[in-house]
């Protein structure tokens, strides 16, 4: 297994749920973070195309609003769009003479080896401190001498239910100071052609990416009579929550046993598991769920499309 480990016997408990559910955590081993990778650059996930054009304009504003020395983010993944931050931060750490830190959290052991590796090239002026850690779990953030910016891009807030994001939000503000800031995307409710296009892919690379859950689960738990190709990938808009839903749904009787749990798990053709969520925001719900948690808002940001959103606050 190539993801951080933190108990897959355990999280595994859900799928005997009904309906059976998965933590995000497990679509990215390293398979499913190039995936997920190529999926940022497909024509109909224009998510990342309206992040980085937010951030793109407004970089240098947010460096200067925040004045940060310690850049953390969580779920950086590659961290192609924090490139567009890293620049526009280190640029003024250096005017100021100051040094600037960059700390990337994510469990994908692999991506996270690779791009810091990448970003210590290409920024040396920068201190790249990666750490590989569940950002579900609690997490103490590296002091620092002057303020910190805790950073969460590409909509991810987007894939917690909403007690999931309280405590997230709640964590984020405990683990500022007064006076630190906190950074985050989100993706707007739209038309929901273009939504379930975005997570339904004509190439079907996020098909790909999801039924690649299915494998990570296979080596994990040591299954037998669990093939990927047995699920079919399903992307559903849910208008009462708001949200995009991942399911896979059996093309026919699956019959699996986990040697690691000594458990079988048998499902009918036709069920489905749901894998992943994907929350569309109205952006006053998201200020005050951020005012709640003791945020407070400084800017906020979108494209030109609104599509998109971009928060600043501050603890
Ligand atoms: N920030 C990037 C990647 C988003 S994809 C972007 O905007 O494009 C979500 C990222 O979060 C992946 O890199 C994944 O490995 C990571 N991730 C998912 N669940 C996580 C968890 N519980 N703890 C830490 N990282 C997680
Ligand atoms: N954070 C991404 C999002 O919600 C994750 C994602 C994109 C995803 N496409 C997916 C998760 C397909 C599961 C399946 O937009």
């Amino acid at each position: 297994m190539t993801t951080l480990d933190t108990g897959f016997a355990a999280d595994a408990a859900t799928l005997w749920n009904d309906p059976p559910t998965l933590p995000t955590k497990w679509l990215y081993d390293e398979r499913g973070s190039k995936l997920f990778d190529e999926i940022t650059r497909l024509p109909e996930y224009y998510p990342t195309r309206r992040e980085t054009e937010i951030l793109a304009a407004h970089s240098v504003d947010i460096a200067r609003r925040t004045d940060a020395a310690l850049v953390a983010e969580f779920g950086s993944g590659t961290s192609t769009k924090s490139r567009l931050l890293l620049t526009a931060f280190a640029h003024r750490a250096a005017l100021q003479s100051r040094s600037l830190r960059y700390v990337p959290i994510d469990v994908s052991a692999e991506i996270l080896t690779q791009s810091s590796h990448d970003l210590s090239l290409d920024y040396p002026a920068v201190s790249v401190e990666p750490l590989l850690a569940d950002f579900t779990e609690p997490l103490g953030l590296p002091s620092s001498d002057g303020p910190r910016l805790a950073v969460f891009l590409g909509g991810t807030i987007g894939n917690f239910e909403a007690a999931g994001r309280a405590e997230f939000f709640g964590r984020i503000a405990d683990g500022l100071a007064p006076g630190d800031f906190f950074l985050l995307g989100a993706d707007l409710v739209k038309d929901t052609g273009r939504l379930v296009a975005a997570y339904d892919d004509k190439a079907g690379v996020t098909a790909d990416f999801n039924r690649n859950v299915i494998e990570v689960l296979r080596v994990a738990l040591d299954a037998t009579g669990l093939y990927p190709d047995d699920f079919a990938h399903i992307a559903r808009w849910n208008p009462g929550e708001h949200r995009i839903e991942m399911w896979l749904r059996t093309r026919r009787d699956v019959d699996a046993y986990f040697a690691a749990l000594d458990r079988n798990w048998r499902l009918p053709a036709g069920a489905e598991i749901l894998t992943e969520i994907s929350t569309k925001f109205e952006v006053e719900s998201l200020e005050s769920e951020l005012r709640s948690a003791g945020l407070a808002q400084e800017a906020l940001w979108t494209d030109s499309q609104e599509d998109f959103a971009v928060i600043l606050s501050r603890r």
